[in-house]
């Protein structure tokens, strides 16, 4: 079965690290979260991953192949699909031609573009829409739209930047289900989510990114209890400096917002709007 591995990877843009050391690892089979506030560089190492940003160091392999210079077309045909924070379907064509094109883009894989294009409007509960323009619907049928186009391809390898934003509860639940059913397949699903209930349900391993930095990974109950995630992003005390009140390193207030909840952020047409996760 498939298997990344992004092993030190770092980004810097100028004098900005986006992406510090990081080290993570996504099986086939298996659904891996990447989480983090905005700007803890996710989207950075997803780009790093698809071949759009080179890293400034370190390596990415692809079933212990290193992938690190590839070009993004070649990594396609390595079976490697994703979908966009910011919407890339083609506005002015339908749903189904949305689809169509990148079915239309893998014939070498002798499949039937046609029945591939219906197949996936089935499974993802697009019937409805199929005939729209893709500008025309809700941001939520759009990212649906999105993993359509990316999953045209078979991957093994899944990358989905934020695909529940705009959807309804009952349309996560059922995206949750597709997610689980997607790794069921053997395929391995990295996704980045800012929507910790889904996250919490459907992954089977979390890595948790901090400016950069890769501070945990781990299960969702590991992740959960871990108290540099419960410090960074739930605003928690960390439990050894209670009972050591003498220790000196002191919670900086001006880092974090005092009130640092977890806030989900709203389901509304803005990708970027995002709360602590
Ligand atoms: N092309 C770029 N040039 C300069 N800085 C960039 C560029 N892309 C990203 N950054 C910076 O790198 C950091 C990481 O950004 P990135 O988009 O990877 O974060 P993210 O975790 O995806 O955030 P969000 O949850 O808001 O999508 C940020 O400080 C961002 O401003
Ligand atoms: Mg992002």
């Amino acid at each position: 079965m498939t298997r990344l591995d992004v092993r030190e990877v770092t980004v810097r843009f100028g004098g900005v690290t986006a992406v510090d050391k990081a080290t993570i690892s996504a099986d086939g089979g298996q659904v891996t979260a990447l989480i983090g506030p905005n700007g803890a560089g996710k989207t950075t190492l997803f780009n790093v991953i698809t071949g759009l940003q080179k890293p400034t160091g370190g390596k990415v392999f692809l079933d212990g192949d290193d992938i690190t210079h590839t070009p993004t077309h070649r990594r396609a045909r390595h079976g490697i699909a994703r979908t966009f924070q910011r919407l890339e379907a083609f506005g002015s064509l339908t749903v189904e031609e949305n689809i169509r094109v990148a079915a239309d883009a893998v014939r070498a894989k002798n499949t039937k573009p046609a029945q591939v294009t219906r197949g996936l409007i089935q499974r993802i509960g697009l019937e409805r829409y199929a005939g729209a323009r893709a500008d025309s619907v809700p941001t939520g049928v759009a990212r649906l739209v999105e993993l359509a186009r990316a999953l045209a391809i078979d991957p093994e390898l899944l990358l989905l930047d934020e695909p529940s934003s705009g959807l309804s509860e009952a349309e996560t639940e059922s995206f949750g289900e597709l997610l689980r059913d997607l790794a069921a397949q053997g395929r391995a699903v990295l996704i980045v989510e800012h929507d910790m209930g889904l996250i919490m349900r459907v992954s089977d391993v979390i890595h948790v990114l901090d400016r950069g930095r890769l501070i945990a990974s781990g299960t969702p109950a590991e992740v959960q209890a871990d108290p540099l995630v419960r410090k960074a992003y739930l605003g928690e005390e960390d439990p050894d400096e209670s009972e050591e009140p003498a220790e000196t390193e002191e919670p900086t207030e001006s880092e974090e917002p005092a009130d640092s909840t977890l806030v989900m952020p709203a389901a509304d047409d803005e990708p970027e709007s995002g709360g602590w996760f």
